[in-house]
């Protein structure tokens, strides 16, 4: 709905983005938005920036330049009240793994002063099937058990933004299937705006309403999946992602 995009006020605004780690710009001038209710796939090789980037819109990090606005509100300025409205998960968080699953999800209810924590939870265990783990401590897990879980948690302040790194990158082709059929349901269903890393392209271009190719921190490809092919003059964006991966970067110093 391209008429109505511009409407309404972005999600995500992103302007001259950038963090250095002393030599390295891991993020580099990167300027972008997400429109509300969007699913955008934030892409590209090991290393182009992508957590780095998500760390930085969470505020889990402060910016070397730039600016970070997140549903209206300015990181880090806004950075307690843009907490309560979004959530994240990544395959790498760790929750204490002598809590049950359940007793970590009450935790986190808690904290984000969930009503009627214990329906929100069965109903959150249910839609990411975990309901069979709940009773069992979180260090038992499967990663892909875990990876459901942090979802659980990540769905449990019914976040407005939502920003996943690799939601799916240890799931089997069957669960990460239904994880994406739920985070389907629930982007319909409840509008929300979800900011995701992944190095499956098939499963991007089912998913994603729009993207963002990074390389070395910087901006190289964005738009709808078929605007990114048409303009790559290509069919497949697992082939753009490898063009993408193999270029030298004009900035990169002589060796
Ligand atoms: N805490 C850190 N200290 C130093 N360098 C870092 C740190 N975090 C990330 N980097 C570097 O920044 C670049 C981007 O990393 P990252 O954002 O993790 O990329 P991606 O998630 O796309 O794989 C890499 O070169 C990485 O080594
Ligand atoms: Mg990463």
């Amino acid at each position: 709905m391209p008429e109505t995009r511009a409407a309404i006020e972005a999600a995500i605004a992103v302007t001259g983005l950038t963090k250095r780690f002393g030599d390295v710009a891991a993020v580099d001038g990167l300027s972008f938005s997400v429109a509300s209710g969007e699913i955008f796939g934030l892409l590209g090789p090991n290393g182009a920036g992508k957590t780095t980037t998500i760390q930085l819109l969470l505020g889990l990090t402060t910016p070397t330049a730039g600016d970070v606005r997140v549903l209206g509100l300015s990181m880090p300025s806004d950075r307690l009240a843009i907490l309560q409205r979004v959530n994240f998960s990544s395959a790498y968080i760790s929750l204490p793994s002598n809590l049950t699953v359940r007793q970590n999800l009450r935790v986190f209810a808690g904290l984000y002063g969930v009503r009627r924590p214990q329906a929100k939870i069965d109903a959150l265990l249910e839609l990411f099937e975990v309901s069979d783990s709940a009773g069992r401590p979180t260090g038992a897990l499967s990663s892909g058990q875990l990876t459901r879980v942090n979802l659980c948690k990540a769905f449990l302040n019914d976040p407005e933004v939502l920003f996943l790194d690799e939601p799916t990158a240890s799931l089997d082709p069957d669960i990460a299937d239904k994880v994406r059929t739920a985070l389907q349901k629930l982007q319909r269903e409840r509008g929300v705006t979800i900011v995701y890393t992944s190095h499956n392209m098939r499963e991007v271009e089912v998913l994603c309403d729009r993207v963002l190719f990074l390389a070395h921190g910087r901006a190289v490809a964005d738009g709808s999946p078929s605007e990114v092919l048409a303009r790559a003059r290509s069919d497949s964006l697992e082939d753009v992602f490898i063009a993408i991966a193999r270029e030298k970067t004009p900035a990169e110093p002589e060796r």
